[in-house]
């Protein structure tokens, strides 16, 4: 990030004394204009790739569950915010704390839908939901202990993977079960 703010920065000094050595109507301070907008546009082209989309595949056909896991995929695009933009630790944590609190809200939901209908895998899917606090919480102990040393990028990356294949994977299974119960 800081190299490409420096990159930018360098081909924008470019352009403004080649303009005024040469003049606006030679080619090479354009070159350099033009340079720093490819630029600007590849960075924000992948900035974005970085942040979670809601799909329509990830619905789950319910309508609190499917709010809930929307604003999860928000939480954690928050996170990657905070990440990138180097907004300071009090932010990171923060979103972090948002995203932790709101999952086991989440679960909590999905766990009483499920006990409430008798869903049969209801153990196993508890289960599940145990283990990913667990990991939740071994990257945030591990975040917390030795701060911004704990490379980030990459713990925003599993929590992304680790969202996805909650939503798309294990909560899929539940899915037509609670709907022919009546579950909306
Ligand atoms: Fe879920
Ligand atoms: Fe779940």
């Amino acid at each position: 990030m800081i190299l490409t703010t420096l990159l930018i920065g360098a081909l924008l000094v470019g352009a403004l004394i080649t303009f005024v050595v040469l003049g606006v109507g030679h080619f090479v301070p354009w070159l350099f204009v033009l340079a720093t907008i490819g630029l600007v546009v590849l960075v924000k082209f992948r900035e974005k790739r970085k942040f979670l989309v809601w799909k329509d595949e990830y619905s789950v056909g319910i309508e609190a569950i499917d709010k809930d896991h929307r604003k999860l995929l928000n939480l954690i695009n928050q996170f990657q915010t905070a990440v990138l933009y180097r907004t300071g630790r009090e932010f990171e944590q923060e979103a972090f704390d948002a995203l932790v609190n709101y999952t086991r809200t989440h679960f909590k939901r999905e766990e009483d839908l499920m006990e409430e209908h008798g869903y049969p895998d209801f153990e196993a899917h508890r289960e599940q939901h145990r283990k990913m606090i667990a990991q939740v919480e071994a990257c945030m102990a591990q975040y917390t202990s030795e701060g911004r040393q704990v490379p980030l990028e990459r713990a925003v990356a599993f929590l992304q993977d680790w969202l996805i294949n909650h939503i798309n994977g294990t909560d899929q299974e539940y899915s037509e079960y609670l709907r022919s119960k009546g579950v909306r």
